[in-house]
Order: C-alpha cells, then sequence, then structure tokens
C-alpha cells in the first residue's frame, strides 16, 4: 500500500500472544519502558501495538469509542502521548464487525467493534495519535469480495484522515478460509498469511488453527512475490522469549522471520526478559536483513520437506542466505553462489549472522544445521542477479 508508511517490515510488540485479554495502561506503559531501556527501540524496535480487549462496551454520547475505564483510566490520548514521548510509535486493534474477536473466545463484555463506524473511528484514531491499525476480521464467514470491500473502507478511511497510518489486516481470524487467498498489497501494509500462531514448533496444521512456527514458514515462503516496500506477508507476531520452543528454534524462528521480511513484533513479556532472548531479538545482523531497503522477502532456491534454502537479495548488492533444517536431525544444507544469484568473483565473503565470522569460498555455500536450526549468511563479492528459483518453487516431491 502507497500511503508513506511500512517501507520495511513494521518492528514493535504487541500485548496479545502473552497477555491476551488481560491488558491495562500499566503493562503497556511499563513495556515501552522496557523496549527503550532494554535497547530495543534504538535497534527498530518502534510500535507499541494494544491488541484486543481495550475498549469499552460503550460508544460514547457522540458515538465515540472509548477506552474501558477501568483499564485504561488516562485515555488513549495519554496512552499515545506517553509513547510518543520516549519516541515510540501508537498501534490499536480493532475488527470490522459489531463486535471483535474477544467476543468469541474470551467473553469480554467490550468488544465494540467498528462496523458503520469506519470513518467516525479512524478519525478518533487520529485524534489519539495512532500510527497502526491492526484489523481483524474475526467472522466464520465473508467472501474474497466482501473482505476486500471492507477491508478497503477502513482503508479510506484512515487515508482520509490526513495522518500517516500503518494498516495491518488479518483476513484470516477465525475464517473458514483461511491461508492466503490474495495478494493485499492494494489493501494494506501488512496481511497476516494464516490464523494465529501458537507456542509450538510444529503443530501438524497447514490451514487452521493452532499453527506452529515450522507450519507458518512453510505457508509463507511461496508467498515471496507478494513482498515489496510497503506491503509485506505477516506470518503473526513472535513466539520468541516465551518459553515452551528451544533455542534452536527460537533462533530458527527470528532468523527466518528475517529473511521472510516478516514484521518483526515481539510478543513477549518485554519486561522479564532473559539473556538469551534478548540475544536472538537484538540480533543486529538479522535486523539489518530483514529491514534492507529493497523489501524483498527470501524466495526458495532449493529445498525438501525437511529442508529449505532462501535467498534475499539486499539493496547493496549483498544475497542473505537462510539454510533451515526443519528435519529431525543434524544435517549438511548446501546451495552455491550462482543458486542464490550470484556471479562473476573467484571468492565470495559469508558473514555468520549468529557469530558474525566471516569466511571466504569459491562458491559453495554449506553449513551443517543442528535439527529446527537456521543459519544465516550475508554473502558479498561480485556481481549480483535474481536468485534462481525452480519452476517447483524449490520444493521436491514429498517422496525426495
Ligand atoms: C485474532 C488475531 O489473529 C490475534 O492476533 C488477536 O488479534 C486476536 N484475534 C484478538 O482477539
Amino acid at each position: 500500500l502507497d500511503n508513506g508508511v511500512g517501507r520495511t517490515p513494521p518492528m514493535g510488540w504487541n500485548s496479545w500472544n502473552t497477555f491476551f485479554c488481560n491488558i491495562n495502561e500499566q503493562l503497556i506503559r511499563q513495556t515501552a519502558d522496557s523496549i527503550v531501556s532494554s535497547g530495543m527501540r534504538d535497534l527498530g524496535y518502534q510500535y507499541v501495538v494494544v491488541d484486543d480487549c481495550w475498549m469499552s462496551p460503550n460508544r460514547d454520547a457522540n458515538g465515540n469509542l472509548q477506552a474501558e475505564p477501568s483499564r485504561f483510566p488516562s485515555g488513549m490520548k495519554a496512552l499515545g502521548d506517553y509513547l510518543h514521548a520516549r519516541n515510540l510509535k501508537f498501534g490499536i486493534y480493532q475488527a470490522p464487525l459489531d463486535q471483535t474477536c474477544a467476543q468469541y473466545f474470551d467473553s469480554y463484555p467490550g468488544a465494540t467493534g467498528s462496523l458503520g463506524h469506519e470513518v467516525q473511528d479512524a478519525r478518533q484514531f487520529a485524534a489519539w495519535g495512532v500510527d497502526y491499525l491492526k484489523y481483524d476480521w474475526c467472522s466464520p464467514t465473508g467472501t474474497i469480495n466482501e473482505q476486500v470491500a471492507t477491508f478497503a473502507k477502513m482503508r479510506d478511511a484512515l487515508a482520509a484522515t490526513g495522518r500517516p497510518i500503518l494498516y495491518s489486516i488479518n483476513p484470516n481470524s477465525i475464517h473458514e478460509k483461511t491461508g492466503p487467498q490474495r495478494d493485499w498489497g492494494d489493501v494494506a501494509n501488512i496481511w497476516r498469511t494464516t490464523e494465529d500462531i501458537t507456542l509450538a514448533w510444529d503443530t501438524g496444521q497447514t490451514n487452521g488453527y493452532p499453527m506452529g512456527v515450522k507450519n507458518i514458514i512453510d505457508v509463507t515462503v511461496p508467498l515471496a512475490r507478494y513482498a515489496e516496500p510497503g506491503g509485506f506477508n505477516d506470518p503473526d507476531m513472535m513466539e520468541v522469549g516465551r518459553g515452551t520452543l528451544t533455542d534452536t528454534e527460537q533462533r530458527s524462528h527470528f532468523a527466518m522471520w528475517a529473511v521472510m521480511a516478516a514484521p518483526l513484533i515481539a510478543g513477549n513479556d518485554l519486561r522479564s526478559m532473559s539473556a538469551a532472548t534478548q540475544t536472538i531479538l537484538k540480533n543486529p545482523r538479522l535486523i539489518a536483513i530483514n529491514q534492507d531497503t529493497l523489501g524483498r522477502q527470501g524466495v526458495q532456491v532449493a529445498g525438501d520437506p525437511s529442508h529449505r534454502v532462501l535467498a534475499k537479495r539486499l539493496a547493496n548488492g549483498d544475497v542473505a542466505v537462510a539454510l533451515f533444517n526443519s528435519g529431525n536431525a543434524t544435517r549438511t544444507i548446501s546451495t552455491t553462489a550462482a543458486a542464490i544469484g550470484k556471479s562473476g568473483a573467484s571468492s565470495y565473503s559469508l558473514v555468520d549472522a549468529w557469530t558474525g565470522a566471516t569466511t571466504t569460498t569459491g562458491g559453495t555455500i554449506s553449513a551443517s544445521v543442528p535439527a529446527h536450526g537456521t543459519v544465516v549468511y550475508r554473502v558479498s563479492g561480485g556481481t549480483t542477479g535474481d536468485p534462481q528459483t525452480p519452476a517447483s518453487g524449490g520444493l521436491a516431491s514429498a517422496a525426495s
């Protein structure tokens, strides 16, 4: 979407994965303070997004949305001011229905939606200083044409406010047809590719709820062609730092989100992060790959059902390569400079994104990758063309 924002994938934090409906202004303020004190803000984590359950069941006498006073007694304008004073940006959640998703699974009484109030609510968001709207379908029904028309209505209402507001949509929420059904780049800055992420590596689901990290990668990799500055696939908020996943899996999660040009929206409790979690979320080399101004998503140049090789072309001519092992045993994964679009040099340099170590190669790019692990190299040297994507999308048949 060409609205001046989201030219690289948004980075920030969202309340949902850890706190669900249990949110209030103190939590959001403490989280904002932690983004600053942890150094995350200065690495690019900018948007603080208040997800579902901030709203009161009642609109005011003029029909305006109101924050639930028991949770946000100072109101949303004050919260936005608090964030802006810290050079952070303010994100908020709504749904194009009478009621938000909280009506289904949390019986939250205040799940007031935006249906029929799109223009009024967009103006209200702008008046509160909102910089990011997450707009969540939350309905088991609705055709793709209805979704397009409905999401476009809020897109236009936001544009009419004159305030640059990043527009995040979720067409897959509680919807009978989950999974990507079109290129949403004409409607939104980011669009969810699946139903909700859950705290698991592999749930076996590829089209429905709940989706593990590996399952979401499987769905999102083939959508690389949709990514561009201003429009990115959104494989959901991150589960890094929330336990259950191994350290290797959490590193893979972050590395693959980085190379897939995904929004890097942390979903953990930032007030109590371990050193290991911070090492992952604050990796400057992976953040630079994610935030590259060319806005490309890594494309698959090789793979079979248990491993993938992605190549992400970067603005300065470097190429980021992810060697992703989704199988259950350590294995060597290899590609070549030619396959990732590099040519014309007798030697290329490889910087390992996790260790920072530099090595050189005459052409083979290879690593021993632990089960569920991902090695990422930033490759420089020679000249750069587009990676060689096999017609199969790089996926051999399940038999291989
Ligand atoms: C469904 C979305 O996919 C989640 O990310 C979250 O926003 C919930 N709805 C909130 O109700």
